[in-house]
C-alpha cells in the first residue's frame, strides 16, 4: 500500500500529497501524518511555500463518514486546518475532481486555491444530516460571500471551477498541468513577498451584509422553505449567520458543538446510513468485475405515453439517443407533443435554454415500425399491463432486436420471467421498473430474472447510473419490493375509514410524518379508477372507493376523489365524502369510533414494515438497505427517517412484533401475520442488517 501522505520537493516549494483511494477520505490514518508533515515543514525555513495535491481520481472528498459515530482519534481535521492558517509562507491547493466537505474545508485553509477546470467544490454535509464542522460555515461566506455559502451549504450542491472562480473560492483555473501550474502559482507568491491574510481572517465579504441583518434573515427563511422537518439545514443556516455576528473562533467553537450534536441524532445516523445503502444497493452476487456492462449507445423505449415518455426524456436527458414506437402516427404525435411541451415547462422555469431543448428534441425519433428499433443496445416497452399485450411485443423484439441487445419490461407488477419466455433470449431480458413522472424520480428497480445474465444485469446498473437514476436490483414477485409494500401500506384504508378515520385526518398522521403526501391524497394522484378497473377484474369490492368511483369521482383528475380539488391540486376535504364514508359503516353495521393517530401508524406502516421482512426473507431485496432506498428514492419516504426498515428499528422490532400480533389478533387479516423473520429478529433483538449477513 502507497503512503498516505508523501512530501516531495520542487526546489523550495514543498508539495505535501495525500493519497487514500478511492476519495481520498480523511482517516485518521491521513490526519496523523497530514499534521506531523505539516508542522515540519511550517518551520522549515528552506521551504518558501506549500502545496498540498491529492493522487488518483479527486482531491479530499471530505471526513471519512464511516468514522462518525465512533470516537474520532485525534489530530481532528480542524486543527489541521489551523495549522495550515499559521504557515507565514503561501500555501496553495491544488484541485482536482471533487472538493467536498472536509475537502474544501481543508483547500479553504490554504491561503490559495488552484482548480483545474473540470472541478467541482462543494459542502455536501447537509445530505448526511450533519454541517461541515471544520469551519466550513465560517470560511466559506468569508470567500464567496455569505449569500452565496448559505445556498451552497444549506443546498449541499456543488459549484464547478468556473462559478468558483468568478465567486472567490478559488484563485485560478488552469487547463493544462495542475501540479505544474500549482507549483508556479506558488512560486509567483513566495516572490512576490505580498502580506498573506488567512482566510479566517478576511472580512470584506462579510461587512456590507452586517450592515443589514434583516434582509439576510429573508434569505435564510426563504433557503429554508425546502428543509423538511430536518435538523441539519436550519443548523447550517444558524452557523452561516453565526459568521456575520460573532468572531471567527467562537463561531468555529459554535459550528463544532452542532456537528457533534447533529452527528449523534437519529436523522443524521439515517441519512448516512442512506448514503451508504445507495452505494451497497450497486454490489450484486453474482455479478462480479468480469461482468462488463455493454455498451448502450442507442435506446428503444415503446409506447408513447406518460411512462414511455418519460422514460424516454431520461434517456436523452442523459445523452443516449431514443427511438420511440407508437401504434399510430397520431399517437406517436401526441407522446412527442407532450415531451416537447414538458421541455418547454423547463426553458420557462429557465432551467434548460431554447438550444438545449432543441438539442434534445433533435435526439428523439418516432416510428411506427419495429424494424426501426433493429439497431438500439437496448429496448424498454411501457405497454398495457397485460401478458397477452407483453407476448407480442416480446415476440416481434426477439425477431427484430440485434443479437446482444438488452430486452427489458418497465412492468410494474407482472412476472418478468414468464415475459423473458416470449423470447428465445432470456438471457438478455429483465426488467426496469421506472417511476413515474419517470423523468423526475430517481429509483429504478431492476427486476432480476432467473435466467438474466450477470452482465446484462451489470449493464443496467451501469445505463442507470448513466443517466442518474438510483438503481437497486430486486426479485421476481408480484409488485416487487415497492409496490408490493405498498400494497401492504394501503390495506387498511379502506377499513379505517368506515371504522372512524377520515382521510385528512390519516393523511395528517402521514404528511406529520413527513411523506410528501398521504394515501387517500396518493389515490386521488394516481387516479381511483385504476383500483376499481382491477378490483372488478377480480371480483373484489372496497365499499368507498368504488362508490366514489360510480359517483365519477376518480381523485384529482376530475376535480374530485377522497377530497375535492378546487384549484385542481390542492386537496380540500369534503363533507359529501364524509358523509359517504358514515353511511357504508352504518350498511356494514360498523360503530364508527375515534380512532387515534397512534392507531393509523400501526395498522399502515406496520403492515409494509411487514411485508418488507416477508422481502427479506424470500430474497426479493437482496438487503433491508435495498429496501430503504427503493422508498426513499421512489415513495417519498422522509430521509431523515432512512427508510422504513431503518426506522422500523428505530421504533423497535419487539415494539412493532408485539402491535402486529395485537392486530392479528383483533381482525385475524394476514397483513398482521408477523414475518418469521421479524418474530425472529425482534425475539433476538436482531437488526435486519445481521438477517443480511446471515444470509450472504
Ligand atoms: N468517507 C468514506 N467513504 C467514502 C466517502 C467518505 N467521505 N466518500 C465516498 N466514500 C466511499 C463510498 O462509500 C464508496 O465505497 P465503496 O466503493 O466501498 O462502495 C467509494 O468511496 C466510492 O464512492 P462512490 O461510489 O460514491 O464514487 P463516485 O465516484 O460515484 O463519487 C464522490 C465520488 C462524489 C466523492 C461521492 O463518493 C461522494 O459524494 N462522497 C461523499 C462526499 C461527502 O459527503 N463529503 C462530506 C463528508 S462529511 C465531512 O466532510 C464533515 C466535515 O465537515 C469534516
Amino acid at each position: 500500500m502507497s503512503q498516505p501522505v508523501t512530501v516531495t520537493r520542487d526546489g523550495n516549494v514543498a508539495i505535501v500529497t495525500i493519497d487514500n483511494p478511492p476519495v481520498n477520505a480523511m482517516s485518521f490514518h491521513v490526519r496523523e501524518p497530514l499534521h506531523a508533515r505539516l508542522l515540519e515543514l511550517r518551520d522549515d525555513s528552506s521551504v518558501e511555500a506549500l502545496v498540498l495535491a491529492c493522487a488518483g481520481r479527486t482531491f479530499v472528498a471530505g471526513a471519512d463518514i464511516t468514522e462518525f459515530g465512533k470516537p474520532i482519534q485525534y489530530p481532528f481535521l480542524p486543527e489541521i486546518i489551523d495549522l495550515i492558517e499559521t504557515f507565514q509562507k503561501p500555501t496553495v491547493a491544488a484541485v482536482h475532481g471533487t472538493a467536498l466537505g472536509g475537502g474544501l474545508e481543508l483547500a479553504m485553509g490554504c491561503h490559495f486555491r488552484v482548480a483545474e477546470a473540470s472541478a467541482k467544490m462543494g459542502l455536501p454535509e447537509v445530505k448526511l444530516g450533519i454541517l461541515p464542522g471544520a469551519g466550513g460555515t465560517q470560511r466559506l461566506p468569508r470567500l464567496v460571500g455569505p449569500s452565496k455559502a448559505l445556498k451552497m451549504i444549506v443546498s449541499g450542491t456543488p459549484i464547478g471551477a468556473k462559478d468558483a472562480l468568478a465567486s472567490g473560492l478559488v484563485d485560478e483555473v488552469v487547463d493544462g498541468d495542475l501540479l505544474a501550474n500549482a507549483i508556479r502559482f506558488a512560486r509567483e507568491k513566495a516572490a512576490s513577498k505580498a502580506t498573506l491574510i488567512a482566510v479566517s481572517q478576511r472580512d470584506d465579504k462579510l461587512a456590507p451584509v452586517r450592515a443589514n441583518m434583516a434582509a439576510f434573515d429573508a434569505e435564510i427563511a426563504e433557503v429554508l422553505k425546502k428543509s423538511k422537518g430536518l435538523d441539519a439545514p436550519k443548523t447550517c443556516a444558524q452557523s452561516v449567520r453565526n459568521a456575520l455576528t460573532m468572531p471567527f473562533a467562537e463561531a468555529a467553537t459554535a459550528e463544532r458543538n452542532f456537528f457533534h450534536e447533529l452527528v449523534k441524532g437519529d436523522q443524521s445516523r439515517a441519512q448516512r446510513h442512506l448514503f451508504f445503502a445507495e452505494r451497497e444497493a450497486n454490489k450484486v452476487p453474482g455479478v462480479g468485475k468480469d461482468d462488463k456492462p455493454r455498451k448502450i449507445a442507442k435506446v428503444g423505449v415503446i409506447g408513447a405515453g406518460t411512462m414511455g415518455g418519460g422514460i424516454s426524456m431520461s434517456f436523452v436527458n442523459g445523452g443516449i439517443p431514443v427511438t420511440i414506437l407508437e401504434m399510430s402516427d397520431e399517437a406517436l404525435k401526441r407522446g412527442l407533443g407532450v415531451i416537447e411541451k414538458n421541455y418547454g415547462i423547463s426553458v420557462s422555469r429557465g432551467s434548460l435554454t431554447e438550444e438545449a431543448k432543441a438539442k434534445r428534441m433533435s435526439m428523439f425519433k418516432g416510428t411506427t415500425d419495429y424494424a426501426d428499433l433493429a439497431d438500439c443496445d437496448l429496448i424498454i416497452e411501457a405497454v398495457f399491463e397485460e401478458m397477452g399485450v407483453k407476448e407480442k411485443v416480446f415476440g416481434t423484439l426477439d425477431k427484430i432486436a440485434k443479437p446482444g441487445a438488452i430486452l427489458a419490461s418497465n412492468t410494474s407488477y407482472l412476472d418478468v420471467n414468464e415475459i423473458a419466455k416470449f423470447t428465445s433470449r432470456p438471457q438478455d431480458v429483465l426488467g426496469m421498473h421506472f417511476f413515474s413522472p419517470a423523468n423526475v424520480m430517481k429509483l429504478l428497480e431492476i427486476v432480476r430474472g432467473s435466467k438474466t445474465a450477470p452482465d446484462v444485469i451489470a449493464t443496467a446498473i451501469a445505463v442507470g447510473k448513466a443517466i442518474g437514476k438510483v438503481p437497486v436490483v430486486v426479485g421476481v414477485c408480484h409488485g416487487f419490493v415497492g409496490n408490493r409494500m405498498l400494497g401492504a401500506r394501503g390495506a387498511e384504508a379502506e377499513d379505517l375509514l368506515l371504522e372512524g378515520a377520515t382521510p385528512a385526518q390519516a393523511d395528517k398522521v402521514f404528511t406529520d410524518f413527513g411523506w410528501p403526501m398521504g394515501t387517500y391524497q396518493m389515490w386521488d394522484l394516481a387516479g381511483l379508477d385504476i383500483g376499481w378497473r382491477t378490483r372488478k377484474s377480480l371480483g373484489k369490492t372496497a365499499a368507498i372507493g368504488d362508490a366514489l368511483c360510480e359517483q365519477g369521482r376518480y381523485g384529482q383528475k376530475t376535480g374530485k376523489g377522497y377530497y375535492l380539488y378546487p384549484d385542481g391540486r390542492t386537496p380540500v376535504s369534503d363533507p359529501e365524502v364524509e358523509a359517504l364514508i358514515v353511511e357504508k359503516a352504518r350498511e356494514k353495521g360498523i360503530n364508527r369510533r375515534d380512532i387515534s393517530n397512534e392507531e393509523i401508524t400501526e395498522r399502515m406502516m406496520y403492515p409494509m414494515i411487514n411485508e418488507g421482512a416477508r422481502i427479506l426473507e424470500e430474497g426479493i431485496a437482496i438487503r433491508s438497505s435495498d429496501i430503504d432506498t427503493v422508498w426513499v428514492n421512489g415513495y417519498g419516504f422522509p430521509v431523515g427517517k432512512g427508510g422504513p426498515m431503518f426506522w422500523a428499528e428505530l421504533v423497535g422490532l419487539p415494539k412493532i412484533v408485539e402491535r402486529l400480533d395485537y392486530w392479528y389478533g383483533k381482525t385475524g387479516k394476514e397483513v398482521y401475520n408477523p414475518s418469521p423473520l421479524l418474530r425472529k429478529l425482534a425475539a433476538q433483538n436482531g437488526s435486519f442488517a445481521d438477517a443480511t449477513k446471515a444470509a450472504a
